[in-house]
């Protein structure tokens, strides 16, 4: 972004009232700041944000021409410039006519619903004849995090095998999943983009002695998605069993791909539809709704500005809804993972921060344990409110207290408290939005998913950086195979590194204790 642009935004953001006068003077406020779309009401109004300032963001994004990138995206133009590769997730979810992506896509989801409904329904089973009744999806970073909150999510729409998650190398992840399973009635779903992840292939590996031990024909239990089919089935996966994706999909973009297999396992492939229909609503309305009443353009233009301009460092994001509480983990990869950048695309430093810190615990349960810190603390987090208008629960007026709760945290946050002792007065003006989804359906929650990786996107483009690699999380890569092999040979060699001292403080405690596989 050019420099004079920048800095006027800025200026524009220090002379905005506070949240009481902006109510105050603007009656209107709360129409303008509210966006209703596919099956989303979102509340901006407290923002700190006023209407020149707002209609100098909307600018931005006119000037970074979001909906003709969009387009670019779903052409399959090359958006990745660093990995010199296409950005092609919106394809995952288009009609099948749409594009030779689309195509490629809907062939690969077609296949995964049909081996997903097998298992749901008998018709594919273990080697012994027995049915699955538990399938254990072993990936990481996007192999894992956007599926596992989904299918604890929508865990009322479960009617298949119980689906369990192991992604960390710490076996106590994958000794958890594997207590109470039967090897025979057991599917693994070993998902990896690159199929060569250390903690993946680890934990897959362990996997397989552990099913080998008591059935021979192993591969019956095994499913693989994964973009490097060639790995997969030099490992060992049947050819029937597995399930492709693209070079073109990035990892932390991967939901709406075949890496849904354990969703379409636990709630079944015509629900799983309805996931991506909501998606496919929300990528629509992305490239055709007006940039200033536009869901994601207006949520990426808050973020921004609060991380931006602002200058706050963290978003705390609160999901009200106990299903959703895996919310904040997901959005972790996609936000951070995607705009943790200091260099933009032309390679240059950017102006103001990139992403913030995401982070979050289900409400009610954090107002019990942080929420001290955001309403009084020193530090503003601007607070992101997630919540249902519809319970899908048991018990209706606990769906009320929670909905009052919202309102509660975000009015308290807004308008605080002036009071004669310091120590209970809240000074209020801390920002926070609401996002209230109809109801917790496979429809709505692809809207709301889709609605997180057009703004994640649409932030990278006002923040100049490229969103679609993640070359930071390469050097720890190296690093770690480094040690693994000192370890393993006993030997920490000669370089002084920094953590030399470490390493050989582990070896000699490691000679010392007894070894498990
Ligand atoms: O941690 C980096 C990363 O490459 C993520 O981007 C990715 O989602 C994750 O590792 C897992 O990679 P894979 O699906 O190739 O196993």
């Amino acid at each position: 972004m050019d420099a004079e642009v920048f800095h006027s935004l800025k200026n524009l953001t220090q002379g905005v009232a506070s949240l009481a006068e902006l109510f105050q003077t603007d009656s209107s406020r709360s129409q303008w700041l509210t966006v209703d779309a596919c099956g989303i009401h979102a509340d901006f109004s407290r923002q700190r944000i006023n209407k020149s300032l707002y209609e100098a963001l909307v600018h931005c994004a006119d000037v970074v021409d979001v909906q003709r990138s969009f387009k670019k995206m779903m052409a399959g133009d090359v958006m990745n410039a660093t990995e010199d590769r296409a950005v092609g997730h919106m394809a995952l979810r288009a009609p099948a006519k749409s594009s030779p992506m689309a195509q490629q896509a809907s062939g690969q989801l077609e296949r995964g619903k049909t081996l997903a409904n097998g298992v749901r329904s008998g018709a594919v089973c273990g080697a012994t004849g027995k049915h699955f009744a538990t399938v254990i999806n072993i990936g990481i970073g996007g192999s894992d995090l956007g599926p596992a909150m989904v299918a604890r999510a929508l865990r009322r729409f479960a009617n298949g095998p119980v689906v369990k998650f192991v992604s960390n190398i710490d076996s106590a992840d994958l000794d958890e999943a594997l207590h109470g399973a039967d090897p025979e009635t057991t599917l693994f779903v070993i998902s990896s983009k690159t199929f060569t992840t250390l903690e993946t292939m680890h934990n897959a590996e362990r996997a397989r002695r552990w099913v080998q031990a008591i059935i021979p024909r192993w591969a019956q239990h095994f499913v693989a998605a994964t973009s490097h089919a060639e790995a997969a089935l030099n490992w060992g996966i049947q050819k029937d069993r597995c399930l492709e994706f693209f070079d073109w999909v990035g990892g932390r973009f991967s939901l709406s791909s075949v890496i849904g297999f354990p969703i379409m396992c636990s709630i079944g492939g015509d629900q799983f539809s309805e996931f991506l229909s909501g998606m496919s609503e929300m990528d629509h309305h992305v490239v055709t709704e007006a940039t200033d009443r536009n869901l994601p353009v207006m949520h990426a233009l808050m973020w921004w500005m609060n991380s931006a301009l602002h200058s706050f460092p963290t978003v705390a994001v609160i999901p009200y809804s106990h299903d959703l509480a895996r919310l904040p983990a997901y959005l972790q990869q996609l936000i951070m993972e995607s705009n943790g950048k200091s260099v933009g695309v032309d390679g240059r430093s950017v102006l103001g921060g990139t992403s913030p810190v995401v982070w979050g615990e289900a409400g009610t349960n954090g107002q019990h344990a942080f929420f001290q810190m955001l309403h009084q603390g020193t530090q503003i987090v601007p607070v992101e409110f997630v919540t249902t208008g519809a319970s899908l629960g048991e018990d209706d007026e606990a769906h009320d207290l929670l909905f009052a709760n919202v309102i509660a945290q975000s009015e308290a946050l807004a308008a605080g408290r002036t009071h004669s002792e310091p120590h209970k007065a809240f000074e209020g003006n801390r920002p926070s939005s609401v996002l209230v989804l109809d109801e917790l359906s496979p429809q709505c929650l692809g809207s709301l998913i889709a609605m997180y990786e057009h703004s994640t996107t649409i932030q990278g483009w006002l923040m100049g950086v490229n969103s679609f690699d993640q070359w930071g999380v390469e050097l720890g890569k190296i690093l770690a195979v480094d040690a693994a092999k000192a370890i393993a040979s006993g030997k920490s060699g000669d370089e002084q590194t920094m953590t030399h001292p470490l390493l050989n403080w582990y070896l000699s405690i490691r000679k010392k204790l007894p070894r498990n596989q």
